[in-house]
């Protein structure tokens, strides 16, 4: 595996793989990676010739009170992990590479509608920091397929709002969500909860399976069935941010519905945890 850190080289490898007619796959990550984003990679393989992923600590998306100089940077055990997976290039550039002129005055990318809900209601800003570094790493790697995680649900819908906006000629896949063996899923941010937090965390994953019981019981009182399982949750300590039941494309559900998402965003101490379920009924 190549480590590049320069978009220089970053380019000049591309456009050698490109004019060997590689396909080639993007899989943009923070780095500190765990068996969930090593399910992408493998999903990667199998779509393409050639496989980039990116390591990138993106300022543009954390809030100013949010955990930026502590999220996890762990280079060398990264590298390792994506050798192993089978990954051609990784792409781990610093932040004046990628931001040379610095973050004032920036050409941003704003998905409107979709990047206020939800998740980007509590972090103002957010998707434009996501959508911004992405669209600048399709640029740089100009992949022909993408892959990124259903754990961030409404991430993955501003990705494939703004592919299909700027007509990127990228394929976009999304992958299931990884699990640890109680339900809680896999993420960089779970190593922040003491042992105690870390036990009660899988409530998060038992309370999107109560709403998904009773939608497939044939409830359609949303309002009712999110209120009980916030109290659930507030019950064991956390302070929930939103527990919502859409359509799998997060427009409003109505009782037509078949396809819903059910998506919760909770701090456990000072820990922010999201996660989300897809229910089919029938
Ligand atoms: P990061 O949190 O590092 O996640 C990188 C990719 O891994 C994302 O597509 C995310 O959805 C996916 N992922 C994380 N946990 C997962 C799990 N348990 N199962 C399956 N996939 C999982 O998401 C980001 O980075 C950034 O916002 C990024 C897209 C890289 C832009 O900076």
């Amino acid at each position: 595996m190549i480590t590049l850190q320069t978009v220089a080289e970053l380019r000049a490898q591309l456009a050698a793989w490109r004019r060997a007619g590689e396909r080639i796959a993007l899989v943009p990550t923070m780095g500190n990676l765990h068996r969930g984003h090593l399910r992408l990679m493998e999903q990667a393989r199998f779509r393409a010739s050639r496989v980039v992923a990116s390591v990138f600590v993106n300022p543009l998306q954390f809030g100013p009170n949010e955990d930026y100089e502590r999220y996890p940077r762990t280079l060398a055990a990264d590298q390792a992990a994506l050798a192993a997976a089978g990954v051609d290039l990784l792409f781990a550039p610093s932040v004046a590479e990628m931001y040379p002129r610095g973050r004032e005055g920036l050409t941003r990318v704003h998905v409107p509608g979709i990047s206020e809900d939800l998740d980007g209601a509590h972090r103002p800003g957010h998707f434009d920091g996501v959508a911004t570094v992405v669209s600048i790493l399709f640029n740089l790697v100009q992949p022909d397929v993408a892959l990124f995680g259903e754990k961030d649900y409404q991430q993955l819908a501003v990705i494939r709002q703004m592919v299909a906006d700027l007509h990127l000629p990228i394929e976009i896949i999304g992958v299931p969500t990884e699990r640890d063996a109680d339900g809680l899923a896999l993420s960089s941010r779970n190593q922040y909860l003491s042992a105690e937090e870390r036990a009660r965390a899988p409530a998060l994953y038992a309370a999107l399976q109560a709403v998904a019981s009773a939608l497939m019981n044939g409830r359609r009182d949303f309002d009712a069935i999110s209120e009980e399982q916030c109290k659930m949750l507030t019950s064991k300590g956390f302070d929930v941010q939103y527990l919502a039941i859409r359509r799998a494309d997060l427009g409003a559900a109505d009782a037509a519905t078949t396809h819903y998402v059910v998506l919760v965003a909770a701090k456990l101490g000072t820990t922010r945890l999201i996660d989300n379920l897809q229910v089919h009924v029938t």
